[in-house]
């Protein structure tokens, strides 16, 4: 269950703007200059999807990749107002893009919906990064298991390439609240994920699951303990050259 390649994955949301190319440069300059010293690690950002061809363009000497954060179901050109659709994303450089976001699903992302989503970016070869979560209302309830495995059931289905599918574990109340789950609870949860998705999907290996919410640089090494974890998903902290490095540096000290 355990794999040695972590992911550290960066969720800028609606934030940011040209002259943030910066961020992007030093986090790539820190990946080059750590490639021995730090373990294996995969660094990506997924940022707004005007930023991408002009990140993709000027960054020369990749270490880290670029991502998307969500994208319209339909695989070709078609009349959606305001829409853009994974072949676009691809196109643009987007080399990952963050699916079913508890953002979206509060907009009104359904399951099936984020489905097709997986559907289309899985026919460019985009990398996706899945999200599931309870809400504060349902971990009350201790409905969590249940929700998480109704998210995962109704999104992802038996021919999917799970190698091209990152599973990130994000309980809803954490996500930008400051609050994190107890390192015990969170241990179950990943167990689960990685056991319950193996099962019902019929695969060779268990799949890649991160944890995301309020995760920051004085945080991380809570979640270093967590061996199963393949890495994090990192909103806030992620629109911070300092921070997501600390972030990394921490998690190997
Ligand atoms: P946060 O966001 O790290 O700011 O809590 C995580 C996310 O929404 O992916």
């Amino acid at each position: 269950m355990t794999n040695k390649l972590k992911y550290f994955i960066g969720n800028w949301k609606m934030f940011g703007d040209f002259s943030d190319f910066r961020i992007v440069q030093n986090i790539n300059q820190f990946s080059f200059r750590t490639k021995s010293s730090l373990k294996k690690k995969k660094i990506i950002l997924c940022i707004p999807s005007t930023l991408i061809h002009y990140f993709n363009k000027n960054l020369k000497n990749k270490f880290i990749s670029l991502g998307a954060q969500n994208c319209h179901y339909y695989q070709n050109y078609g009349s959606f107002t305001g829409a853009v659709n994974a072949k676009m994303l691809k196109q643009a450089g987007a080399k990952y893009i963050i699916l079913g976001h508890s953002e979206n699903r509060s907009d009104g992302e359904t399951n099936e919906l984020i489905k097709k989503k997986i559907i289309s970016s899985l026919k460019l070869k985009l990398n996706i990064v899945f999200c599931v979560g309870e809400t504060l209302k349902e971990r009350k309830k201790k409905n969590t298991f249940q929700v998480i495995r109704k998210q995962m059931t109704k999104s992802l289905i038996k021919n999917f390439d799970v190698n091209k599918i990152i599973i990130a574990y994000e309980p809803v109340w954490s996500i930008g609240s400051n609050k994190i789950p107890k390192i015990s609870d969170l241990k179950k949860i990943v167990k689960y994920i990685k056991k319950d998705v193996k099962k019902a999907l019929k695969l060779k290996n268990y799949p890649k699951v991160l944890y995301g919410g309020s995760v920051n640089s004085k945080n991380i090494r809570l979640f270093s303990s967590v061996h199963e974890l393949d890495g994090f998903l990192i909103g806030g902290a992620s629109r911070s050259t300092k921070e997501f490095i600390d972030i990394i540096k921490n998690y190997y000290k």
